[in-house]
């Protein structure tokens, strides 16, 4: 008795017990595809995203193409981003289109007011934009100004972009140097319009919100897809009414949740937090889960066919800036546990892919969550970035239904599973699964059941790191990355995974 009392009180402790982890997988079954648009980034005028980040201008001695930065359209092309969000964020509901077109030089300056009151002169617009995305082989996803713009300039500006005819706009985009339209797809008719979007009610915005789309007219065979602007986190009364009101309008509705350790007036610093912060700030991330399902049942009563699109198009990790640095730039450093949160959120979105067909982490380099840093000519991938490598895999494959169930991590007095997963398979039968293991300090062992397939061989790659505060800077870009993963081992058709403390891990069957 004593023995046996001694063995749970042990597993207690280290928050494993036995074969407590175990996934079953329905390899024969999936429905849902995982848009690989789940994947999408996100490039705000904000801090050093476009400036410095994305662009130096053609001038610069960093090497550039049309002044975009080589190094970081490659980095991204890597983990093949799918779509890339722009110009805000609130810079979105400030932003004239026409002040960014024509020669450089004689483009109109303007205050940045959002970020940090610096000047914006323009300089990266419309076109700079547009082929970045083709450099990045990217769809575009523009997003429109409602808040201080009106009806006719989004209007144009969709026209500009996309007629092929005779028009004034047509006329004004190739006296600008470009003959063809482009094809743009993805159009967000505001941003967060229920704060710096214009602090407007649902009522009120979901009527604009359906003036403004009737003008973003379809031209030649270019099809928008209007993604309304959504809820700000568990605000299920926006989801509801623009639901109500406009849902035969839009393709999509979208949603900003960020995970705030403690509070908006002290956020938490990204890299120096204790184990207890990291529990929180975990605890936080799951909640996403809630959220999803919560807003996606408001909107299954209004759309049982699932035809509208759930698209978190701000989410990721927000700190408190790094000491010293402009605080209107949002410029945070990205640790393990920002990998953590991001494989958290994107198994997350997997699991929800019937409703969820798009998403965007904030932002792709130098603010909040970002996949990339740069500082001058160099170049770092975060830990963030590396959970967008392994995760590719998850690309337009099929989502597989499984069951997780997961031993709880109980330090700090907070009980969380300790294990979280999602799985697909895609195009040529390979059988993926990420699982995250956020136990900062042990190893989880979890049993893999793949029903209707019998593995022959399993390998992987894993993210992990000494410490959840280990990051990756301009002299040591590469302490925390991907490895192969050699923990994995098949017999009798089950898939046993030793699970590091604090990783993320991709699993690859077949
Ligand atoms: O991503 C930073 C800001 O967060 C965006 O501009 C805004 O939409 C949100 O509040």
């Amino acid at each position: 008795m004593k023995r046996l009392l001694l063995i749970i009180a042990l597993a207690l402790l280290t928050g494993t017990a036995g074969a407590q982890n175990k996934l079953v997988i329905q390899v024969d079954q999936g429905q849902h595809q995982i848009s690989k648009h789940i994947y999408g980034h996100f490039a705000e005028h904000l801090g050093h995203c476009i400036y410095g980040g994305f662009w130096v201008g053609e001038n610069s001695p960093i090497p550039n193409t049309r002044g975009i930065r080589n190094d970081v359209v490659a980095a991204l092309r890597e983990i093949h981003i799918p779509n890339l969000r722009w110009p805000g964020g609130c810079f979105a509901d400030e932003y004239h289109w026409m002040d960014g077109i024509g020669p450089r030089a004689d483009r109109p300056k303007m205050v940045n007011t959002h970020w940090g009151g610096v000047v914006e002169d323009n300089s990266f617009g419309t076109h700079e934009f547009l082929d970045l995305c083709a450099q990045l082989d990217c769809e575009p996803y523009i997003c429109g100004n409602v808040g201080s713009g009106s009806v006719e300039e989004m209007s144009k500006w969709v026209e500009y972009i996309t007629f092929d005819g005779e028009s004034p706009m047509a006329a004004l985009r190739r006296a600008n140097g470009r003959e063809q339209p482009w094809k743009v797809r993805f159009w967000g008719v505001g941003n967060e319009n229920w704060g710096c979007g214009g602090q407007m009610t649902p009522e009120y915005y979901a009527d604009l919100y359906r003036r403004y789309a009737v003008y973003c007219r379809n031209y030649g065979d270019n099809r928008l897809f209007k993604i309304a602007g959504g809820a700000n986190s568990a605000d299920y009364n926006w989801t509801e009414v623009l639901m109500q009101k406009a849902v035969g309008q839009m393709q999509g509705l979208s949603l900003h949740h960020y995970t705030v350790p403690n509070n908006w007036g002290n956020k938490g610093s990204a890299t120096n937090f204790t184990e207890a912060e990291y529990f929180t700030t975990i605890e936080k991330t799951l909640f996403m889960n809630e959220l999803l399902d919560r807003h996606s049942t408001i909107m299954d009563r209004h759309d049982p066919r699932k035809r509208v699109a759930l698209v978190p198009d701000e989410w990721g990790a927000w700190y408190n800036v790094e000491p010293g640095t402009n605080p209107g730039f949002l410029f945070q450093q990205n640790t393990l546990r920002d990998a953590i949160i991001a494989g958290i959120n994107l198994n997350i979105f997997n699991n929800h892919a019937d409703r969820v067909r798009m998403a965007n982490i904030a932002q792709a380099v130098n603010v909040l969550q970002s996949v990339l840093f740069t500082e001058g000519d160099k170049l770092v991938r975060t830990p963030t970035y590396w959970v967008f490598w392994l995760y590719k895999a998850h690309h337009d494959a099929t989502l597989l239904p499984s069951a997780l169930t997961s031993a709880r991590c109980t330090r700090e007095g907070r009980p969380l599973d300790a294990l979280n997963a999602s799985a697909s398979r895609d195009a040529n039968g390979k059988i993926h699964v990420t699982v995250v293991n956020i136990d900062p300090r042990a190893e989880q062992t979890l049993e893999i059941e793949p029903r209707g397939i019998a593995v022959k061989r399993v390998s992987g790659h894993a993210l992990t790191a000494a410490a959840i505060t280990d990051h990756n800077t301009f002299d040591a870009p590469d302490r925390v990355t991907t490895r192969p993963f050699n923990g994995a081992r098949v017999s009798k058709g089950v898939v046993t995974v030793k699970l590091p403390p604090r990783s993320v891990v991709l699993l690859e069957m077949e």
